[in-house]
């Protein structure tokens, strides 16, 4: 294993970076990690996007934290913080991210995923001198749909199901495309499910604790046996920052948690932990606030993630379990009640309107 950090990235774009894992990685880089370069976050701010993520790091790293509000999908805008900034690495988180909104309006999710990837390629391409690395994250939901047995590697047929994970399907495809094609120095990771603080509470594990937390229903898609391999976020971000270092230049690298769990049992677990927290009105558990609802449109019934590859060659392992993890992730969701205050109630797009126009 080569241990020896290629840390020569002066100028890096993170784009997404005010979502849930562009800010969890920017926070680890910055706070954790021995990347002694500059940070360029282009971000759209959707409603997804979150400044408030990253307003402490703001403070406290003037002049290695920039922030501009851009969408990937303006190529012209796009040009020009390449050019001044002068960017020689490209880490691309920015995307539609939910599945759910993938199947009710899928336009968003084509447009950033597909031709916003695109643009970024194609500047990236323009500056072969400078650039010295696009890494493009992604997602196992790619590979489709597991059965019982088996996981997905880095050799699995792609076979995705959903408008979402066709929209990540046919990116990643293009960046493979523009290393085979111009020899762009590229490298992909293709990730199980995060959970962790900032997570925009649309997503299984953030919905269910704040629900839980306000005595809502805790909606169960179908038979709520749908298996996912939940990944604790900042264990996601050690891995992506050290494909960057080291990883090969066109190869692809799966990561996931070996944490495989129906989600039925992960949000008894949730309500349980909850439980130990702070008792419910009446010490009713919140189990009974369980309601299953109508499926999801193609479901995909199993995620798990083999990542040999990335163990074997960087050394990788998670280091969090599903029960530490998750426990970790309550405490934050307890101790940030005013991120969760200004986020349930639409406050931060109030100031991002106020601020950013
Ligand atoms: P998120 O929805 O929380 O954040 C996405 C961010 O991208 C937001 O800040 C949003 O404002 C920004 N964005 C959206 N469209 C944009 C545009 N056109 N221009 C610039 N910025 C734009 O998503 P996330 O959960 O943090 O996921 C980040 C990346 O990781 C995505 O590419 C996703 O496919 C991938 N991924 C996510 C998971 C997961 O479990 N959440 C797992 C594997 C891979
Ligand atoms: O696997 C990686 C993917 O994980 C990422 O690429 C996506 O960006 C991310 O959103 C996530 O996709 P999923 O569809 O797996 O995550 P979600 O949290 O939406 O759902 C997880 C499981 O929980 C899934 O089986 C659907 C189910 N579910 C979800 C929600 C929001 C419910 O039963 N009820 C719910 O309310």
């Amino acid at each position: 294993m080569n241990s020896e950090p290629v840390n020569a990235y002066k100028n890096l774009m993170v784009t997404g970076g005010c979502g849930f894992i562009g800010a969890n990685f920017i926070r680890y880089l910055l706070k954790e990690s021995d990347f002694s370069g500059r940070v360029v976050n282009v971000d759209k701010l959707t409603y997804a996007g979150n400044p408030e993520n990253l307003a402490d790091i703001e403070k406290r790293f003037p002049g290695r934290y920039i922030f501009e509000k851009a969408d990937i999908c303006d190529r012209e805008r796009m040009a020009s913080l390449f050019d001044d900034y002068e960017i020689d690495t490209v880490c691309h988180f920015a995307a539609e991210s939910h599945v759910d909104r993938s199947i009710v309006n899928p336009d968003a999710f084509i447009r950033t995923n597909i031709v916003g990837t695109f643009n970024l390629l194609e500047l990236a391409r323009e500056t072969p001198d400078r650039l010295q690395l696009f890494h493009h994250i992604s997602t196992d939901e790619v590979f489709g749909s597991l059965g019982q047995d088996g996981f997905f590697t880095e050799e699995t047929p792609y076979k995705p199901n959903s408008p979402y994970s066709a929209s990540k399907a046919a990116s990643d495809h293009l960046v493979r495309a523009y290393h085979k094609t111009y020899g762009l120095p590229i490298t992909i990771s293709n990730c199980s499910n995060n959970y962790g603080p900032y997570q925009f509470p649309e997503k299984l594990i953030s919905l269910m604790i704040l629900n839980a937390l306000e005595g809502k229903p805790l909606p169960v898609y179908g038979d709520g046996r749908n298996i996912r391999d939940w990944l604790y976020v900042r264990d996601h971000c050690i891995a992506i920052w050290e494909i960057m270092k080291r990883g090969k230049r066109g190869e692809t690298y799966n990561i996931g948690g070996k944490n495989e769990m129906e989600n039925i049992r992960l949000v008894e677990m949730i309500c349980d932990i909850l439980d130990t927290h702070q008792k419910q009105e009446g010490g009713r558990p919140r189990r009974e606030l369980i309601t299953f609802v109508k499926d999801r449109p193609g479901h995909d019934r199993r995620y798990a993630i083999d990542f040999t590859k990335l163990r074997e060659e960087l050394g990788w392992m998670p280091e969090e379990s599903l029960e530490s993890g998750m426990r970790k992730t309550i405490q934050w969701y307890l101790d940030n009640q005013q991120w969760v205050n200004r986020v349930r109630s639409g406050e931060y797009q109030t100031w991002i309107k106020e601020h950013y126009g």
